[in-house]
């Protein structure tokens, strides 16, 4: 059976011909808008092993909303190569049907020595992943050299912005958080990707700053609140630590349904039985789906009728609850 990959392939004709009118730094400016993706579950694939890039289909059909396929810490510093090569091969080839998860890559981070030869290698094909994950972002320096790299590599190929995902998972990094999310706001104007969610790495932060990992995660709460908290305040995504003792499924829905109250709306997944956990952890109860759908409803009625606050349900209603409202309908869209 054959599978394609969904992808941005894409008009490059039509971009090229757009970008002919437009001056260098306005060229990122002309790509399409991203519609919201949910990143509910975030399963890690390391790209060298041919054995569980075979099951992405079996990850597709658990509705895993992210696929990553890794060229950091789950692969070998000898398996980087193999690791860079075969993804690359998969985007080239749309050999694998991602379905309705989206497709994206993890690269080493900058200073580790990899990341120029993995920008160069994954992004300069014709076919892209969705988004890029970025590692261990600790300052503005690695975010500048990433929008820079990223401009010369994809420049001319791009048919559509890419998520960046970044990592916040170093005491310095969560010290300077505020800053990267603006820096990476700012540089998305002229570069070829929209900064979109950040990751909380908890076992790199752990280690950093020499805590002991509990069962509780006690040790990790201030660190995760500021992650949840930056995110928030440049409306951007949250996904929470990954829960490595992963046979253990209840510890994983404590924990998922933890991070879902802390405003957190996903959390990564590196095994395929974690995965229906999560998602549902972090996807809104039928009542609050049933309530959105109701109030939208009623809200574009009274839109019609010229009226901008109404009373539903006995509370009033204008445009803050309208938008959460929105964002349940969101999360949801991509299950329907
Ligand atoms: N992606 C795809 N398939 C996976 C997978 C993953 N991340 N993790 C496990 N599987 C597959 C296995 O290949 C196995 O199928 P198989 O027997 O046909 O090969 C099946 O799911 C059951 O796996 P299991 O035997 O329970 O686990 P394992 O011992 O093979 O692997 C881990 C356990 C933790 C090493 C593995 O899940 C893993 O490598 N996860 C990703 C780690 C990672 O990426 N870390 C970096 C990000 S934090
Ligand atoms: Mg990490």
């Amino acid at each position: 059976m054959l599978y394609r990959t969904k992808l941005f392939s894409a008009p490059r004709l039509l971009l090229r011909e757009c970008a002919r009118f437009m001056s260098e730094s306005s060229e990122a400016a002309a790509v399409p808008e991203r519609k919201y993706i949910p990143r509910r579950s975030l399963m890690y694939v390391p790209g060298n092993d041919e054995r569980k890039i075979n099951k992405i289909p079996q990850l597709v059909a658990s509705g895993a909303d992210c696929i990553c396929l890794d060229c950091e810490d789950g692969v070998a510093i000898n398996k980087k190569e193999e690791a860079r090569n075969s993804i690359r091969k998969i985007l080239d080839e749309q050999s694998l049907d991602f379905g309705k998860s989206e497709c994206t890559v993890r690269i080493n981070g900058v200073g580790s020595g990899f990341e120029q030869i993995d920008m160069e290698t994954i992004l300069s094909g014709p076919n892209l992943p969705s988004s890029v994950h970025l590692p261990k972002v600790e300052n503005l320096d690695h975010l500048e050299w990433f929008a820079a790299e990223l401009n010369s590599v994809i420049a001319s190929n791009a048919a559509q912005k890419i998520g960046l995902i970044l990592f916040i998972e170093t005491a310095e990094g969560l010290l300077n958080i505020k800053e990267i999310c603006r820096r990476a706001q700012e540089l998305s104007d002229d570069s070829f990707f929209v900064p979109e969610a950040i990751v909380f790495g908890s076992d790199d932060f752990a280690a950093d700053i020499g805590a002991t990992r509990t069962k509780l995660s006690t040790e990790l709460f201030y660190a995760r609140q500021a992650v949840v908290t930056a995110a928030k305040a440049f409306r951007m995504q949250a996904i929470d630590c990954v829960y490595i003792d992963y046979k253990d499924l209840e510890g994983l829905e404590k924990q998922s349904l933890e991070g879902a109250g802390f405003g957190f709306t996903g959390k990564q997944v590196i095994h395929p039985g974690q995965i229906g956990i999560v998602q549902q952890a972090f996807s809104p109860p039928e009542h609050r789906i049933q309530w959105a759908t109701q109030l939208i409803k009623e809200f574009e009625e009274h839109q019609e009728a010229g009226a901008g606050a109404f009373v539903f349900r006995g509370q009033m209603i204008d445009m803050p609850t309208v938008k959460q409202a929105k964002n349940v309908l969101q999360l949801i869209a991509k299950d329907s």
